[in-house]
């Protein structure tokens, strides 16, 4: 089962899952576009359903999952990848703005694992993963709400892992950096180390066949991410104040 599978990585993932010869459950608002890769996920041989949800709506999330478990079998993979990226100087954010990013990043995924933890801890066996980003390890310029919520949702399914130990359900939690889809497209800041979606994909589908907890790429960006967390916030404010990835 895959959330935002109409477009960018969730459709990459969608694809290159379907040339592996498994079945895969598509979940989106955008019709059209979903029964596109029907055909195209049909045309490698390989099974495919779609079901038009909201994420934010956690009735018909769960609607959706009952669909692909009746026509394709148990949900073995969940892959909590429905997002929206923003852009907002933190004095023009306004609240409802930070509610719906928050709504579809962290609460979306979170009815998304309503909709399929308790069959999985049933059968003993299944892996959920979130596509969080690299934005959720420290605060960026004019990315409070996607920075926020990016944050929430590793917190969230970290929590979960620990939870679900020894239950033979695992948590994947992807960061990755930047990679080429509609959410990138159009940007004029610089954005290092940006990713062919390809490339993106197979890394994440890396992860995933390699049971990785967390995983984050790529390895420069991470670094440096990584080396943020361990400076000095007046530092850290100097360095990404002048290092702003958006307009
Ligand atoms: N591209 C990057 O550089 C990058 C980096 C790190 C993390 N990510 C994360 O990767 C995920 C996918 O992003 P992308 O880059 O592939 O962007 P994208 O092409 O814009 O895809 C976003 C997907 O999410 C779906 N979606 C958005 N709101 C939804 C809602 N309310 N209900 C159901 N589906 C919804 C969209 O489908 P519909 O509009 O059809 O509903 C679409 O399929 C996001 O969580 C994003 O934060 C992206």
């Amino acid at each position: 089962m895959i959330t935002g599978a109409s477009s960018g990585i969730g459709k990459g993932l969608a694809l290159e899952i379907a040339s592996r010869g498994a079945s895969v459950g598509l979940l989106a608002r955008r019709e059209e576009l979903l029964k596109e890769i029907v055909s195209e996920v049909q045309a490698r041989n390989a099974k495919a359903v779609y079901a038009t949800a909201d994420v934010r709506d956690a009735k018909a999330v769960r609607e959706a999952a009952d669909k692909f478990r009746k026509e394709l079998g148990p949900i073995d993979v969940l892959i909590a990848n429905a997002g929206m990226g923003t852009s907002d100087h933190a004095t023009r954010l306004t609240p409802e703005h930070a509610a719906n990013v928050i709504g579809i990043n962290v609460l979306g995924a979170v009815n998304s694992v309503a909709a399929v933890a308790s069959e999985m801890v049933a059968r003993g066996q299944g892996r959920l993963v979130a596509i969080s980003s690299l934005a959720a390890y420290r605060g960026l310029a004019k990315s409070a709400a996607y920075c926020a919520s990016k944050a929430a949702l590793s917190s969230y399914f970290e929590s979960v892992r620990i939870d679900l130990r020894n239950t033979g359900v695992e948590v994947t939690i992807i960061h990755p950096g930047f990679i080429k889809t509609d959410l990138t497209a159009g940007r004029e800041a610089k954005m290092p180390y940006l990713m062919e979606l390809d490339y993106g994909v197979s890394k994440i589908i890396y992860a995933i066949e390699k049971e990785k907890k967390t995983y984050a790429f790529p390895w420069q960006l991470a670094t440096i991410v990584r080396a943020g967390l361990l400076m000095p916030t007046a530092m850290y404010d100097w360095i990404a104040a002048r290092n702003s990835f958006r307009e």
